[in-house]
């Protein structure tokens, strides 16, 4: 038998570019991004080096600056925290002002915000967890005290499924009326898709978009983000909504039940430990799939390249097209900035 000379088909750049097969491309980029109040703030998270929590207005400087930019992520900070997060759902919240300044400037950006509740409630977890009766010592808006260990002394440490569709719904709605695009749904409650949507119609925003982080797990590559949002789970872990990364199948389950509901796009979440999940999901459902290359796979790169400039650009392009080779259509990278530099 003739040795087959598939060495002869890498010989030059030239060659491997023209029968490469996948393609990186600035659309598929989602920018996440921080929200703080305040004025002129623009402040590095620590475990997270070049990701920033800004202010509105440098919010909106920041992204003037990005060419080629087609759609962002937004994640807001309160001031408040409170039992029941009300601050992700006030008028005035700063996800909603956030999303109106940047629709007076930028009126072809797609706009996806974040739809939970872990960064708006006491105890960090991504739905309402009652307090017990008669020990609800931590009156509404107050703000955290600094050490004080929240536990579940105070709490049942169940999170309340249906009470919080009733809260998440109330988010999307208040989203969805200051000009958002997409409402990203992350809370990984059962019914959350069917309960935004009919609650999107039912008020005549038939064309705001779901994507929903459906096949979303339990992970410890979490960790930088929830410092960036200051959302550790004050007691307990997520385990009891977001997924066993020992299944796979599950996976489809919920895939497939949100796309039931009426989400537009799924999202598996993390993408790089994930990989299989999304080529699964891709194989299996006609839908966009997005998937989300988290803050710990960012700050591993970012610790792996250890500030070589030219490393980190290799590393993060090696592992932003795996995830697109394994089928995702889209992908939230904290390296969105870079990778629009080096695409566009
Ligand atoms: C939860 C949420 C998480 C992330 C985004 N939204 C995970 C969590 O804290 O459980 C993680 C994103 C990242 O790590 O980059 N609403």
């Amino acid at each position: 038998m003739q040795v087959a000379r598939l060495r002869r088909l890498r010989r030059s750049a030239n060659l491997r570019n023209w029968i490469s097969q996948t393609q990186l491309s600035p659309k598929d980029i989602i920018l996440p991004y921080f929200i703080v109040e305040g004025k002129k703030v623009k402040k590095e998270i620590k475990s997270m080096p070049g990701v920033y929590h800004l202010s509105i207005d440098n919010l909106v400087k920041d992204i003037s600056g990005v060419k080629g930019l087609n759609s962002i992520l937004l994640f807001g900070i309160p001031k408040i925290k409170d039992e029941i997060g009300s601050q992700a759902y006030s008028d005035d919240s700063i996800v909603r002002k956030a999303i109106k300044a940047i629709k007076r400037e930028f009126k072809e950006l797609i706009v996806i915000t974040d739809v939970c509740l872990c960064g708006y409630t006491i105890y960090g977890h991504c739905g309402i967890v009652k307090p017990v009766d008669g020990l609800l010592f931590m009156a509404n808006g107050r703000k955290k005290k600094k050490n004080h260990k929240l536990s579940t002394i105070n709490y049942r440490p169940e999170v309340d499924n249906d009470a919080t569709l009733e809260v998440l719904a109330k988010i999307a709605l208040s989203h969805a009326q200051a000009g958002a695009d997409f409402v990203a749904l992350s809370a990984m409650m059962d019914g959350q898709v069917r309960a935004i949507r009919e609650m999107l119609d039912k008020n005549g925003f038939t064309d705001t978009g779901i994507l929903a982080y459906s096949a979303k797990y339990a992970s410890s590559f979490y960790g930088p983000f929830r410092e960036a949002l200051d959302s550790r789970p004050q007691f307990g872990d997520r385990k009891s909504y977001q997924m066993d990364y020992r299944n796979s199948d599950e996976a489809l389950r919920e895939i497939k039940q949100d796309i039931d509901e009426g989400a537009d796009i799924v999202m598996v979440k993390p993408a790089l430990a994930y990989l299989d999940i999304i080529y699964r999901a891709k194989e299996k459902f006609n839908v966009p799939i997005a998937a989300y290359n988290v803050s710990g796979e960012y700050s591993m790169i970012k610790k792996l390249a250890d500030g070589d400039r030219v490393r980190e650009k290799e590393l993060a392009l090696e592992v932003l097209t795996s995830i697109k080779r394994a089928g995702a259509d889209l992908v939230i990278s904290y390296f969105g900035k870079e990778v629009l530099r080096w695409l566009v």
